[in-house]
Order: structure tokens, then sequence, then C-alpha cells
């Protein structure tokens, strides 16, 4: 099935100045469950990864190892394609900012700009950051060092060549805010990049250096003696990708059709250079935008920010090795919604290896095979007609597998609320065991126990299906052991799928087996220990963290038709907007909380309430009278802060 929509995504190309470590992986992981998932549509797709080989940073760390600074990129460019291959990142073109169509790309466009009048040279006084390679003006210094970095800058005068980019200004702010709404996302991004665009004069874009200065660049095409500014050269990358480097590339001028890309996915430190400088670029070209930049967070470790220095540094190699790579892939699109910043610790991998996916998954898939070979011998009998009629359950699941297919997510990278979706499908299934036991069916009723077993199969069917675009290994496991042929070819959303051959499941080895860690096993012997000696059952501060409280601001609250105590709000938690019904209409009106800062618990599975769905609930504390008062903040905290 092929739809023809194209799709094209995108990663930031990686500097070949250092090895990649989990802000790498994170990026191009997410680049790949799009690409998963939009080829699993029957979406035509382009997906593009590679490194940024020119500039500063890269000649330096190649004199510090006495290379060249090509010879060093070739050596370190291959860390890079190793990790994406051990992570399984099914990227479809690798680019390089030293490959010769690449050069000849950003020449081409360089003198296009410089022939249309949008580039001017001048001469410049400012102060330089080496490490950061940007120029700084006298007030931006803090202390007369980088207000980036904190290292000392350097006066340079020298002549240069400049983008007029400050003319931009107006029609980039109309752009992003009105004419374009999904354009950055998450929606905090979006606002920052606006207030920097309204309350700052944007100047012109230097996009030069001179060659005495730094040779190891791409040669300006109209003055030999200047070479490009890196970040001129590598956002080039996405759009010069597109002429060389798309499937079926040697068929001439297909490229026009792949540009704009749909998704640029980058970290969050560098949305102004995608923001503006590309955007601008693109504009001075005449060139369409991509219909999304999508900014994300950062991860610390253990609470801190990764350093070399400090040694924290997280491998995503040993994390493989370690946990395997799905289980790595699952956690860090699960733990923390993507576009805020989140925490890494191998204690909260372990904790979603043993609950998520070894019991709630694992389990449910063992179980499931166990019992349809007993009892059936494996062979699961799909019925003939309709199989969601008088199905409570069926239904359960098509409205979860709706919901992991809704666009809005897909657009928005929502990845959370997508997995959320998928376990709840797997929760049902665990659920529908427990009530059915299908043990005892076994004795009473042999017919029932039928339809359960083929209800059991079908959801894990469809769980297998919709966790391929972020675990694909764990999803071809499942789809073998389930008796079925190919994931790719069988790639169908829908409940009342039946497929034309014979169906039989075959145990084969367990998903996830639990970890027990030293440590772990310790603190459930204390915890058992205090049980039993009647002791008052205190958490551990790891069972508190399982809560995700983060600062809400509700931007709009209605009172839910029929009900007297149930109010409607939605609440901006910083990455997203949320639905949340809250009982609290006897003691708030909405117009009381309009505007106001509360607490949110944000990881709470999506509830039903008089019909509406809830996904989230308010802290607000109660008396024996009835008097009641919500939990907000006393002092200005952005929304989306988490609360610990
Ligand atoms: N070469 C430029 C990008 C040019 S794109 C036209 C670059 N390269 S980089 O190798 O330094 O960084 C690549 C990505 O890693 C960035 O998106 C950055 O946000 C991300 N991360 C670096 N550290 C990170 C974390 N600690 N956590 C999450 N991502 C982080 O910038």
């Amino acid at each position: 099935m092929n739809s023809g929509r194209r799709f094209y995504v995108t990663t930031p190309i990686y500097y070949v100045n250092d090895i990649p470590h989990i802000g790498h992986a994170y990026t191009t992981i997410a680049a790949d469950i799009l690409a998963r998932y939009n080829r699993l549509k029957g979406n035509e797709v382009f997906f593009l990864t590679g490194t940024d080989e020119h500039g500063q940073k890269v000649d330096k760390a190649a004199k510090e190892k006495g290379k060249t600074p090509k010879e060093h990129a070739d050596i370190m460019v291959e860390n890079f394609k190793g990790l994406w291959k051990k992570l399984n990142v099914s990227n479809d073109a690798f680019i390089r900012t030293t490959d010769t169509e690449h050069i000849k790309t950003v020449q081409g466009l360089m003198q296009m700009l410089f022939d249309r009048g949008e580039i001017e040279k001048r001469s410049y006084a400012g102060w330089y950051c080496v490490p950061d390679e940007r120029f700084w003006t006298e007030k931006d210094l803090i202390e007369g060092n980088c207000p980036d970095c904190g290292r000392p800058v350097e006066q340079i005068h020298e002549e240069n060549y400049f983008f007029l980019m400050s003319k931009y200004q107006g029609r980039l702010i109309e752009y992003i805010e009105e004419k374009n709404p999904g354009y950055i996302l998450p929606e905090t991004r979006k606002n920052e990049v606006l207030g920097f665009l309204k309350n700052n004069t944007l100047g012109d874009l230097c996009i030069s250096r001179p060659k005495q200065r730094l040779a190891w660049g791409i040669p300006l095409p109209f003055d030999d003696n200047f070479v490009t500014y890196v970040w001129f050269d590598a956002l080039v990358n996405y759009f010069s990708a597109t002429r060389y480097l798309i499937p079926h590339a040697e068929n001439a001028k297909l490229g026009d059709f792949w540009w704009p890309a749909n998704h640029h996915i980058i970290g969050k430190d560098i949305l102004t250079t995608h923001a503006v400088y590309w955007s601008t670029m693109l504009m001075g070209l005449n060139l369409p935008l991509p219909k999304n930049i999508f900014a994300h967070g950062w991860w610390t470790v253990d609470g801190k920010k990764m350093s070399k220095s400090i040694g924290n540094v997280v491998d995503p190699n040993e994390m493989v090795d370690k946990y395997g790579v799905d289980a790595f892939r699952y956690f860090l699109f699960r733990e923390v919604p993507f576009g805020l910043d989140g925490d890494f610790s191998e204690d909260a991998l372990i904790r979603r290896i043993n609950t998520d996916l070894a019991n709630d998954l694992g389990n449910l898939l063992s179980r499931f095979l166990t019992m349809a070979e007993k009892y059936f011998d494996g062979r699961i009998e799909i019925p003939k007609g309709d199989t969601t009629e008088l199905n409570e359950f069926a239904r359960m699941c098509i409205y979860g597998i709706l919901n992991v297919q809704k666009q809005d997510f897909w657009d928005r990278l929502q990845f959370n609320f997508i997995l959320e979706n998928i376990w709840a499908i797997i929760g049902e299934a665990n659920n529908h065991i427990a009530q059915k036991e299908p043990w005892k069916l076994a004795k009473s009723n042999p017919a029932e126990l039928k339809t359960v077993i083929f209800n059991i199969w079908n959801a894990l069917r469809l769980t297998a299906l919709a966790i391929y675009p972020f675990m694909p290994e764990t999803s071809e496991k499942m789809w073998k052991q389930l008796g079925l042929r190919s994931v790719k070819e069988e790639a169908i959303f829908e409940w009342d799928w039946k497929p034309s051959y014979e169906i039989k499941v075959s145990k084969g080895e367990q998903l996830f087996p639990r970890i027990e860690k030293k440590e772990e096993k310790q603190k459930i012997e204390q915890k058992e220990k205090k049980v039993t000696e009647g002791v008052k059952e205190l958490i551990a501060i790891d069972d508190f963290a399982k809560v995700e409280l983060r600062v809400g601001k509700v931007v709009a609250a209605e009172k839910v038709e029929k009900s007297e105590k149930l109010l409607k709000l939605k609440v901006d938690i910083g990455s997203e907007e949320r639905q949340i019904v809250a009982g609290i209409a006897k003691a708030y009106t909405p117009d009381d909380l309009t505007g106001k800062k509360i607490v949110v618990v944000t990881n709470l599975k999506p509830a039903k309430l008089m019909g509406i769905e809830s996904h989230g609930m308010l802290l607000a504390a109660t008396d024996e009278e009835g008097n009641m008062s919500i939990l907000a903040l006393d002092r200005e905290v952005r929304q989306g802060a988490r609360v610990k």
C-alpha cells in the first residue's frame, strides 16, 4: 500500500568533533519513530541524518589529533554510522557536508543570494567566541565573557559578507505567529522565538570567514578569500540532500518534490539558528520553509548537566549493551514528554523495564501464548463476520488504536500520549484475562474461551503493530510469536482484519526479562520487612518520583453540562494543552480559574468523566466540612515546570 504521500524528516547534522552521546541518540530515534510510522502508513519516506564537518570546532579537534580535518571526519563519522545501526535507526540517507554535491549546492545558493542583492560586504568589528564560533556585541558580553558559554572572547576587526537577514524580521514574525501556528513546536518554544523577535532588532548575519583565520570551509563562490560560515553551510544540508540523496535521485529533478521537509527535529539549543537563520535564508532564496521545526528538551543525568569534566556523559552504546536497544528507545520517549527536559538515570530505566515492559507487555504475551498452546494447540480461530458486535473489549481496543493514530499526536510529536494509549490497550487486555479467567472457561464454556483467546490475540496484534515505530525489534518478535508473517506488509490498524492464512502461535523467547538489581532486591526486602514488622508502610523517593507533577496554567474553563461537580479545563502544561475534568465546580467558577497556575498530575492514564476525556488531574485539598482549595503557586514559575 502506497498512498503516495511524501514525508521528509531530518535530524541535525552532528559535529564530528566528538563522539555521540544520549542527546544525539534522542533526536535521531525521534526522527526514526516518525519515519517508521509513516512507512507503516504507506507514505513514501525520506529520513535524513548526517554530519557537520566544517568549521572551527572540527578544525581544532583535528589539529589536536595531528590529522587533517577530512581525515579526522572520516574516522569520526563511523561512530555515528555505527551507533545508528546499533539503535536500529532506519535513515534513508546520510549526508556529510564534505560531499561534493553538497558543497556545490551551498555555493549555488550562496551565489543566488548574492545575485539577488541579499548579501553585502562590510567591515566589521566585534567580539568573537572561538569555541562557539559566534560574534557578540559589547553589550551582549557578561563580564567581558561570552554570554553563552562564559569563556573569554576575542576582539576581531575584519571584512566579511553579510546576509541581509534584518529585513525579514516582520515577515518572519507574521509567518510564525499568524500564518503557520504549527511551524515551531512545542508552543513554549514558539513563544520564546516570537518573544525574541518582537523585543529585539534583528541584525544581519555574517556568513563568511576570512580564509586566513579559518581555511576549513566551503569557499565563497564570489570571493576566494573567504569560506562559508559553518551554520550557513550546515543548514543548507536539509535542502541539498533533496538534490542528490533522495530515493531514485538518478531520475533527475525529483528533488523539487521532496522539499520542503515535514519536520526538522532539533534540540532546544539550536532553535535560533533554525527558526531565524534558516527561515530567513529560505525567504531570501524564495524557497518554501519547512513545515515544522520541533525543538526537544535536554537530558540531564541523575539531576546534573551532562559534561565530560563530571564524567557523567551517557554513552548510548553502553546502554544498548546493558539493557537492549528497545528498552532504551522506549524509555527515552515514555519517561519524558517530547519537548520537555528530562532526567536520565539507570534506576528509572530499570523501573520502566520491569513494570511497563516485563510486567505489563512481556507477561501478557507469555501468559497468552501459554494458554493458546494449552487449550488450542496454538491455533487461533478467526471468527467470521463482524467481531466487534457486543464486544466491549474490542471497542476499547479500537478506541485505543484510533488514538494511537491520531494525526494531531503525530503532527505535534506527542510520543508519550501515543505510548500511553498503547499501554491502555495492554492494560485492558490484562484486565480482560483477569475478568474472564480463561482457566475456568476451559471447563465451563469452551466456546467463550475461544472468543477470549481470539480477542487477546487480536489486541496483541494491534499492540505489536503500534509499538513498531518505537520498538521495531520487539514488534517483529511479537509478530512472529503471534503466528503472523510480516509487520510491514500486514500493517493494518483495524480490529476486523482477517488474515488469509491459518494462524498458529508459538511461544518464543521472553521479550523483556526482569532486571533484578542488587540494590533493588535490597529495597524490596527492606520494604517487605517493614510490612511484616507492622510498621506503617513508607514509600521510597523512587515511588514518589513515579508521579509526574507539573505546573499548569488554566487557559480555559467551563461547566460540564448536567453536572454540579465537574468543570472542564484546558490547561497549558508547557509542552502541550491538556483537557482535564475536575470535581471542583462547587468551590470554583470557571472565571475563578482562568489564568491561574495550578499543579497537575501529568502521567495519569486518561479517564472519562460524564463521557468527557480527562488527561490528568489537578491537586486540591478538601477538609471534613467539604471546604476545598486547589493548590496554586505563590511565585511566578513557568508552566511545564516539574513539581517535586
Ligand atoms: N552541528 C550542529 C547542528 C547543525 S544542524 C544544521 C550541532 N551539532 S551537535 O552535535 O553539537 O548537536 C546535535 C544535537 O544534540 C542538538 O540538537 C542538541 O540539542 C543535542 N544535544 C546535545 N546535548 C544534549 C542533551 N544533553 N540532551 C538532549 N539533546 C542534546 O549542534
